[in-house]
C-alpha cells in the first residue's frame, strides 16, 4: 500500500496561476507516487468566508479547477471536507489534547490580536472561535487519514507543528494509534511572484486568474508593474516582474533567447507582455474550455465529489474507531 499524501484547499478565492504553480502542479506529480487525498477545506473558507453564494461558487470553483487541470479521479482521492462528518467528531477529541498555549501562539489568531492590541482594542475583538480552533480542525483532517506527508506551502508549517504535537500528546496518553505527519514544505511557493512582484496572492490583489474570461487574463497581465525603461535599453530580466512569469511558462529555449533579448536591449515591456499573455492563452485555453463544461454542470461536480467522500470515509471510519476505542467512548458508525 502507498503512503498517504493529504492536503487541504481553502476556497477563498479565484485559483490563479501562483496556485497552479506552487500547489496544484506539484501535488498532481506527487499523486504519481502517493495515494493522494486532496479536499477542500470549506468548513475552514467558513471562519471568514459568510456569504452562503460565495462559498457554494469558489467550492466549485476549487472542484472544477482541479479537475480541469488534469486531476486523475482513478488515482486521487478529492472531496469536500464538510462531506466527512468523521472529521468534526475527530476535532472534539484533539481539541482535548491541544494545549491551549499552542493556539494563543498561532500566527493567523496571533496577528489579529495584535492589530487590535496597536488599535486599542479589547484583543479578542472581532475574533470568532473558529478562528482560534481552526489549528484543531486542521489536525483532524490530517490525522483522520493516517497520512505521512501533508504538501503546503510555507505558511502552514505551524500549523503542521502543531498538528504533530496534538498526534504526539495522543499517542503518548494511550499508544500509538495516531500516524504522526511530516510537512513537506514546497519552496517555489514563496519565489512565484505576482503583478507588482510581491508572492503572488489573492490579499494583495496582485493575481492573474487561471480561468477567467481571455480580456480580464489580458487586463491583469497589462496591469504587471514594470520600471520605465525604453525598448532598446539594456534591462536586467531578474529585476522584472514580466519575466518572474514568463519563465515558469515558457520552455528552456524560449527563456534564454529572452534573458539574452533583456541583456542586449531591444526588448519592450509592451510587447513581452504581449508574449506572456499569449503563452498563457495558449498553456490553458484547452483547460479552460474544460473548466467551463464544468462549471455549467454542478450536479457532476457534486457527483464527483461525493464519491470521493465515500472513498474518504473508508479510510477515516476505523481510524476514528480506533481513536474512540483508545479513549473509551462507543460511538456509532
Ligand atoms: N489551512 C490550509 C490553508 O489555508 C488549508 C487546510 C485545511 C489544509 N486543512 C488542511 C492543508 C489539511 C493541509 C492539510 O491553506
Amino acid at each position: 500500500m502507498k503512503q498517504i499524501a493529504l492536503t487541504g484547499i481553502k476556497p477563498t478565492g479565484q485559483p490563479h496561476i501562483g496556485n497552479y504553480l506552487g500547489m496544484i502542479k506539484p501535488a498532481l506529480e506527487l499523486a504519481e507516487d502517493y495515494q493522494a487525498l486532496y479536499f477542500i477545506a470549506d468548513y475552514h473558507a467558513l471562519t471568514t468566508v459568510k456569504n452562503k453564494k460565495e462559498l457554494e461558487e469558489l467550492t466549485y470553483q476549487v472542484a472544477a479547477t482541479w479537475l480541469a487541470l488534469g486531476l486523475n479521479l482513478e488515482e486521487v482521492i478529492f472531496y469536500r471536507q464538510s462531506d466527512i462528518p468523521e472529521v468534526f467528531e475527530l476535532s472534539w477529541v484533539l481539541a482535548c489534547f491541544t494545549s491551549k498555549g499552542l493556539l494563543n501562539r498561532a500566527h493567523a489568531y496571533k496577528t489579529l490580536v495584535d492589530e487590535n492590541v496597536a488599535a486599542g482594542r479589547e484583543e479578542d475583538k472581532n475574533i470568532n472561535s473558529g478562528l482560534y480552533t481552526y489549528p484543531i480542525l486542521m489536525a483532524a483532517d490530517i490525522l483522520l487519514f493516517g497520512t505521512h506527508i501533508v504538501p503546503v506551502g510555507f505558511d502552514q508549517k505551524q500549523h503542521l507543528e502543531i498538528t504533530r504535537d496534538v498526534a504526539m500528546t495522543f499517542n503518548k496518553t494511550y499508544r500509538e494509534v495516531l500516524v504522526v505527519p511530516e510537512a513537506v514544505i514546497r519552496k517555489e511557493v514563496m519565489t512565484i511572484s505576482g503583478l507588482d512582484g510581491r508572492k503572488m496572492s489573492k490579499s494583495y490583489n496582485n493575481v492573474i486568474p487561471l480561468f477567467a474570461q481571455s480580456n480580464q487574463v489580458r487586463k491583469q497581465v497589462m496591469r504587471i508593474v514594470t520600471d520605465s525603461k525604453r525598448p532598446e535599453e539594456p534591462k536586467d530580466p531578474d529585476e522584472c516582474n514580466v519575466f518572474a512569469i514568463y519563465r515558469h511558462f515558457a520552455d528552456a529555449d524560449a527563456v534564454e533567447a529572452k534573458r539574452r533579448l533583456y541583456l542586449d536591449g531591444g526588448l519592450g515591456y509592451g510587447d513581452m507582455k504581449n508574449e506572456l499573455y499569449e503563452l498563457l492563452e495558449s498553456t490553458f485555453s484547452k483547460q479552460r474550455e474544460q473548466y467551463n463544461a464544468l462549471m455549467e454542470n454542478r450536479n457532476e461536480l457534486d457527483k464527483v465529489l461525493e464519491q470521493g467522500a465515500e472513498k474518504a470515509r473508508d479510510i477515516a471510519v476505523p481510524i476514528l474507531v480506533k481513536v474512540r476505542k483508545a479513549v473509551g467512548v462507543t460511538g456509532s458508525r
